[in-house]
């Protein structure tokens, strides 16, 4: 596997490859690999014929005071574990090779309805940020396909309409969450979490399985369920950002006629936000 830190390297070894007859496939990450991640990798590498991913931790997606100094980097263990993975390319630029004219970007890429709550509420202009850096990323590598994960599943809504509204030609996969023994979703910010943190974050993904489980009881108090699990998670030492019941694909408010819903979280232990999603297929009435 090789790493190059250039757009003008990076285009000409995916030229190279393409001549070659080959399907680009593309896992664009901010680093710091986990299981998760190569779970992206392992997905690219089934239904693509040359696999690159990227490595940068995009500043635009930060908040001023979000952990973009102290975001974990660990290059040598993550092209470790890109190569085990079966990645063929590593685009590893720096800041200054994504952004030459400085971060403050004239062009942005914004997609305003999917991102202004849940996440986007607490987090202003993260996925404008997310957005541009990812279209930018999708024009240098110009893959035929892309994989994303599901635990981000607003960021992926988002990215699914840039694609489709600006008609990049790009096929889109979205892996589901991989997890830890206790249900905690795998992601780099876990490594913030004390010991006795990492201990409280599983009831995130208990409550979203007590929600999913009374919804496929037939339960349609969504307000109740909310209410019931946003203390529940507040009682278990969390501070909640968000729990919301939403329609799997609008992220609008859950009506009782919906029968593809998504219940998302967010919430705080001690600094660090951790998030977690679960979908959810209800069959029509009989
Ligand atoms: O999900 C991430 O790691 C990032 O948001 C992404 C998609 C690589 C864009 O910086």
């Amino acid at each position: 596997m090789n790493t190059v830190k250039t757009v003008l390297e990076l285009r000409a070894a995916v030229a190279r490859a393409r001549a070659e007859g080959k399907r680009i496939g593309f896992v664009p990450t901010m680093g710091n690999l986990h299981s998760g991640h190569v779970a992206l990798v392992t997905k690219a590498c089934q239904r693509a014929d040359f696999v690159v991913s990227s490595i940068f931790v995009n500043p635009l997606q930060f908040g001023a005071n979000e952990d973009l100094d102290s975001y974990p980097r660990t290059l040598a263990a993550d092209q470790e574990k890109l190569l085990q993975a079966g990645c063929n390319l590593l685009f590893a630029p720096a800041v200054t090779e994504m952004y030459p004219g400085g971060t403050t970007v004239q062009t942005r890429v914004s997609v305003p309805e999917l991102s202004q709550e849940l996440c986007g509420a607490s987090r202003p202009g993260h996925f404008e940020g997310v957005a541009t850096v990812v279209s930018k990323l999708f024009n240098m590598v110009q893959p035929d396909l892309a994989v994303f994960g599901q635990k981000d599943y607003q960021q992926l809504a988002v990215i699914r309409a840039m694609v489709r509204d600006l008609n990049m030609p790009i096929q889109l996969i979205g892996e589901p969450t991989v997890r830890a023994d206790d249900g905690l979703a795998l992601s780099s910010r876990n490594g913030y979490l004390s010991q006795a943190e990492r201990a409280i974050a599983p009831a995130i993904y208990r409550s979203l399985q007590a929600i999913a489980a009374a919804l496929g009881k037939g339960e349609r108090n969504f307000q109740a369920l909310m209410t019931e699990h946003r203390k529940r998670i507040v009682d278990s030492g969390m501070r909640l950002d968000y729990l919301e019941i939403r329609h799997a694909d609008t992220l609008r408010a859950a009506t009782a006629q919906d029968r593809e819903l998504v219940i998302l979280a967010a919430a705080y232990l001690g600094s660090t936000r951790l998030i977690d999603n679960l979908q959810v297929h209800l069959d029509a009435p009989a």
